[in-house]
């Protein structure tokens, strides 16, 4: 569904996508993981047709994005980082605009607003004006609003940051569904969990580049199946890893009952990646 070759993108000196190549196939879960300017929302302005690629190209559904391919930009759907709700307008009105900027055909758009409100669970609210949701229904709201044109490939950067589990998991709940209607969906987050919950495959990503691309389970089976955490003699936590737990249990051994051994987790993964980089 996506095979992007190649790609750059500089801004100025600083190279912020660095000869990028991903292939993602259609009716997958892709998700983007990486620290603070890896390079993850600028990759999805590229993909979305709001940035042009310095150099390299991509396709998407086996066409070439830029500004003026309306058909392609039809078969996408776009939750960005930062809230793209008009604040004064009701739940309601916000999608009856996007339907009107889609020119949906006027017989089409209640019967279509409807699903969407059953589909974000926002029915009983569709008349509060968007200031005064919270922040998960407006999270919820902007992903009802990247549907509004049925899109086969979405977009969701940073989907649900800053709402409380709850109302994650609501949203969870609703890119399964997402998943069960066959739409390919790339997400970038900073909750691991996430990834790892919703997510068929992960690419972690730095410096414009991505490092590692796998499924949750293979990532972790690279790093081990067991971590022993424990506080160090300056009082910093240690992380070991370990494929054998009589191995995992020698070396807890030593340490004086002063640890945890438990499952290894894709946060130890993203953990040892991002240090490993660090150092
Ligand atoms: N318009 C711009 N001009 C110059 N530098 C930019 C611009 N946009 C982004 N950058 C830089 O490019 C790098 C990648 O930014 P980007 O927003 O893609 O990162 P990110 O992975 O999405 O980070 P975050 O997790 O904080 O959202 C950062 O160092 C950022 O400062
Ligand atoms: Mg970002």
């Amino acid at each position: 569904m996506i095979d992007i070759k190649n790609i750059t993108k500089e801004y100025g000196d600083f190279v912020a996508v660095d000869h990028l190549s991903l292939k993602i196939e259609k009716g997958m879960c892709f998700g983007l993981l990486g620290p603070n300017g890896a390079g993850k929302t600028t990759l999805i302005k590229m993909l979305i047709g709001l940035l042009k690629p310095t150099s390299g190209e991509f396709l998407i559904a086996g066409e070439k994005m830029n500004r003026n391919n309306t058909k392609l930009k039809n078969k996408i759907g776009i939750v960005p980082q930062h809230i793209n709700l008009d604040k004064d307008l009701s739940v309601k009105e916000n999608l009856i605009f996007s339907t009107k900027l889609y020119k949906i055909p006027r017989n089409k758009t209640k019967q279509l607003i409807d699903d969407l409100l059953a589909f974000c669970e926002l029915r009983s609210f569709e008349d509060r004006l968007t200031k005064n949701l919270s922040g998960g229904m407006k999270r919820k709201l902007m992903i009802a609003k990247a549907l509004v044109n049925d899109p086969e490939v979405i977009f969701l950067d940073e989907p649900t940051v800053g709402i409380d589990l709850n109302a994650r998991r609501k949203i969870w709940d609703m890119l399964k569904r997402m998943q069960d209607l066959g739409k390919t969906i790339i997400i970038t987050t900073h909750y691991i969990e996430e990834a790892d919950y919703l997510c068929d495959k992960i690419g972690l990503m730095d410096q414009g580049k991505i490092f590692h691309c796998d499924t949750s389970k293979n990532l972790k089976k690279q790093l081990g199946t067991y971590t022993i955490e424990y506080f160090n003699e300056h009082k910093n936590t240690e992380y070991k890893y370990f494929t054998l737990l009589e191995d995992a249990k020698k070396y807890a051994h030593s340490l004086n009952d002063n640890y945890l051994l438990r499952s290894l987790n894709l946060e130890d993964v993203f953990y040892n990646f991002a240090n490993k980089k660090v150092k």
